[in-house]
């Protein structure tokens, strides 16, 4: 399994990816691959990791620049995507190990996201009541600091999460 960038080329099988995962993906919005192609227009894909097996690829990552409580530095886990035939086997946690440690690399303060604590909780992710966002449940609103620096206040993701 490689994971790598993604290219041009890998644009529409993107997309067509995080239609499939997200189909009957529970609070799933539907709207899930339109905001990977608004946070590619408007440059905003901070980073766009894709799992490739012989030539093919297995599933998706996206990472995009946010504020927790009006500081920058944080960065926002998703959507990440994997076929629904292959997942299960470790292609979600792969990708998104890799793209955690090349935040770190990149000195972001650290990650957030909203998202079952049952996954994310084994990547170091905890639910803070002191970060959140839009009024859901505070055990959806999870984050994870790199640094001493504890993220506080309401998450703003890019104007691409809009996207329908
Ligand atoms: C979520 C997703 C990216 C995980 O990728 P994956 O390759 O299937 O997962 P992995 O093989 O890395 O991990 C499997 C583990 O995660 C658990 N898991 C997978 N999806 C989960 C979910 N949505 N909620 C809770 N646990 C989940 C599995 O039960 C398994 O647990 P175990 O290791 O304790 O047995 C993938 O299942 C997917 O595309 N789902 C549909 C889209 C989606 O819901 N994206 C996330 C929105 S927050």
């Amino acid at each position: 399994m490689n994971i790598r960038s993604e290219q041009p080329a890998d644009v529409d099988t993107i997309r067509a990816l995080t239609r499939a995962a997200f189909e009957k993906a529970p609070h799933a919005s539907g709207t899930e691959a339109a905001i990977v192609d608004a946070l590619r227009d408007a440059g905003a894909l901070t980073l766009s990791l894709v799992a490739e097996d012989g030539g093919k690829i297995l599933g998706h990552v996206a990472f995009s620049s946010v504020s927790v409580g009006g500081e920058a530095g944080w960065y926002g886990l998703g959507p990440v995507s994997v076929w629904p035939d292959s997942q299960g086997r470790g292609i979600g946690q792969l990708l998104i190990r890799h793209g955690l440690d090349a935040l770190a690399q990149m000195g972001a303060k650290g990650c957030v996201l909203i998202g079952d604590p049952a996954y994310y909780s084994r990547f170091g992710f905890v639910a803070d009541p002191a970060v959140t966002y839009a009024g859901l449940p505070p055990q959806y609103v999870q984050r994870l600091a790199f640094g001493e620096t504890i993220p506080s206040g309401e998450i703003v993701y890019h104007a691409g999460f809009e996207a329908s």
